[in-house]
């Protein structure tokens, strides 16, 4: 079982480096695969042609708040993180074919339910046992990381823009994640589509960490996120997803 989750600041292009993944698993026969939206705007469902809302699942915080604060002690007996973990399985997960899916959902970010999140942690420890691969989509900015919902991950992507702010950001994801002790085994730093090319290696030297290439500005990504269409479905030859196959080719993942 691997873990990966991407990184960055906002708008560098974070979920659908994890679409784009997601579909180079599954071309590559990867699986059983779970992808996890971590981030409360949940726009990876939307990147992978999926609807929780629609299909009558609900978020693991709609899960949490139902389970622990509203059915008060209907289920004694029954241990916290179990009862979480049956919900989730019942109600909270998108199955098909190809991948798994839950989405943390917005309850999540809000407040501090030390019960809920101990039974989370649990539940999803025994819950992602069933899997080769974990893709976890974060949101932009790093106080996630104090949550905590996994404290071992194999691989962290950031993804990173130009900018200033973006450099200062791996530096500090770096040191956030040391902080609060996530275990991790390679620490990426990914251009993203912005990204100009010629940077990669300034970026390698001045931050220290393996920079693996950069995802192509590609006008059919963007005009499938604006019609809402599952980014599963670009053609091979789309430039992103050709960019993102050799980006994972250079962190070991190539078949
Ligand atoms: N390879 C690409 N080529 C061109 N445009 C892209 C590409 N990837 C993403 N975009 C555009 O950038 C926007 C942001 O991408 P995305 O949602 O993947 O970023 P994000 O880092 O997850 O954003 P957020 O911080 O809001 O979660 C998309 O709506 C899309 O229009
Ligand atoms: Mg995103």
């Amino acid at each position: 079982m691997k873990i990966i989750v991407t990184m960055g600041r906002g708008g560098t292009g974070k979920t659908s480096f994890v679409a784009l993944m997601t579909k180079y698993f599954i071309e590559n026969g990867e699986k059983p695969l779970l992808l996890v939206d971590a981030d409360p705007d949940q726009n990876l469902e939307e990147m992978v042609g999926v609807n929780l809302k629609e299909e009558g699942k609900k978020t693991i915080s709609e899960l949490l708040v139902e389970t622990f604060l509203e059915e008060g002690g209907t289920t004694v007996g029954v241990p916290p993180t179990e009862r979480i973990e049956n919900k989730i399985w019942a109600y909270g997960m998108h199955e098909d074919e190809f991948f798994d899916l839950i989405a943390l959902g917005t309850k999540w970010v809000e407040g501090c339910y030390c019960l809920p999140n101990a039974a989370l942690k649990g539940a999803l420890e025994a819950l992602t046992k069933n899997y080769k691969y974990i893709l976890i989509d974060s949101p932009a900015g790093l106080e996630h990381l104090n949550r905590r919902i996994t404290s071992r991950v194999d691989d962290i992507f950031d993804i990173i823009d130009p900018s200033k702010k973006s450099f200062d950001h791996v530096e500090r994801a770096y040191r956030i994640a040391k902080e609060v002790k996530i275990e991790f085994k390679n620490f990426y730093v990914v251009g993203g589509f912005r990204f100009p090319q010629e940077l990669g290696k300034q970026a390698q030297e001045s931050l220290g960490f393996k920079f693996l290439g950069k995802i192509a500005r590609d006008e059919r990504v963007e005009e499938y996120v604006l019609a809402g269409k599952s980014l599963l479905n670009l053609p091979s030859e789309s430039p992103a997803y050709v960019s993102v196959k050799k980006i994972m080719g250079e962190s070991g993942y190539s078949k």
